[in-house]
């Protein structure tokens, strides 16, 4: 398959390339590169184009015979959002309309969009599956509910064929560190305390230890990029075999407290990590966890980074180079 990799140039979208381009599709990246680097464009052609733009898009999709497109280009950016909402749904989702609009007049008609546990708000228990309600607690997680409500009655008015993935927290590196992770300004945890332990900034502060989980400080369910970037494969694959427009969640089914992350990176890099302890970041829920049996299921797929110290390395790895 030819591929749009829409946001190609970014953390998940560059790794998804270098997936995409080892099981013998062809990536072709269209990214403004306002939060994704040149550099990490090693596996196609780069378009550079904004999602504002339709004219170029519907020409990259029908002058490059586009197949098929992923799209994960949006900003991220959870506490941005509450603050500059207009900012989030401008983009994620009013130039992702763009984006569906240009498929729809250029005759492609098969997208994997990224979706995000943002849309689940606090969950009612977890692990969480797709039975649940959905109830964003800030904007970021709305714009990414929003789209899958369009991708739902595009598909049903329109033929669109559709796979939402929800991803829960990205982590990790191309173990041969060809790219890796990088954003500015880095709000993730587990490039923040790789920092911290290789003395390039201060130290980690947990955000709040009086959770209600076991040590007190938050839990989240940490998925290789990797095992994400072939979750979109093989969710294209599917399309194209005729399965089902669906929204799938994507995590491991096990969940880390930040401590335990903390103590991941200490013994991955042999070195002590500095943290303090510090209040709760407004709007974080104690514990987000997937269920991924649907994926497993419906994609033929399966998480290969289980091991919570091999994530952590191929992200030590990349950053200390
Ligand atoms: N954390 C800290 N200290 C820090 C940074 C993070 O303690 O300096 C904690 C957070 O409170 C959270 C965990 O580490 O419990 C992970 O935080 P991240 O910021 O790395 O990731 P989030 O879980 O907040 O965000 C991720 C994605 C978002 C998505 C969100 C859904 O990055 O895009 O999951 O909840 F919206």
């Amino acid at each position: 398959m030819r591929v749009l990799v829409v946001g190609g140039a970014g953390y998940i979208g560059s790794h998804a390339c270098l997936a995409l381009a080892e099981a013998g599709h062809e990536p072709i990246v269209y990214d403004n590169l306002e939060e994704g680097h040149d550099w990490a464009v090693q596996w196609g052609p780069l378009i550079k184009g904004d999602l504002a733009d339709g004219e170029t898009l519907r020409s990259a999709i029908s002058d490059r015979q586009i197949d098929a497109v992923i799209h994960f280009a949006a900003y991220a950016y959870v506490g941005e959002s509450v603050t500059n909402p207009r900012k989030y749904f401008a983009n994620n989702v009013g130039n992702t309309l763009n984006l569906l609009n240009a498929m729809l007049d250029t005759g492609a008609r098969d997208i994997i969009f990224s979706s995000s546990c943002a849309t689940f708000g606090v969950p009612d228990r977890v692990p969480i599956d797709e039975s649940q309600p959905q109830a964003p607690i800030n904007p970021y997680g709305e714009t990414k509910l929003m789209v899958e409500k369009i991708l739902r009655w595009y598909g049903e008015a329109y033929d669109l064929n559709w796979m939402a993935l929800r991803y829960f927290n990205a982590a990790g590196a191309d173990p041969e560190g060809r790219i890796g992770e990088s954003h500015d300004p880095e709000t993730h945890l587990i490039p923040l305390i790789i920092d911290a332990a290789l003395g390039k900034r201060g130290p980690v502060k947990i955000f709040g230890t009086d959770y209600p989980t076991p040590d007190g400080t938050n839990i989240r369910d940490y998925i290789h990029v990797l095992d994400l970037a072939d979750a979109h494969i093989k969710g294209l694959e599917k399309l194209k075999a005729g399965a089902s427009s669906q929204a799938l969640n994507l995590g491991i089914g096990r969940g880390y407290s930040v401590r335990e992350v903390i103590e991941s990176v200490a013994r991955v890099s042999g070195r002590e990590v500095p943290f303090e302890e510090g209040p709760r970041r407004p709007g974080d829920p104690p514990e987000l966890v997937a269920d991924p049996s649907r994926a497993i299921s419906t994609l033929d797929w399966e998480p290969r980074y289980t091991d919570f110290d091999e994530i952590v390395r191929t992200a030590w790895n990349w950053h200390s180079r």
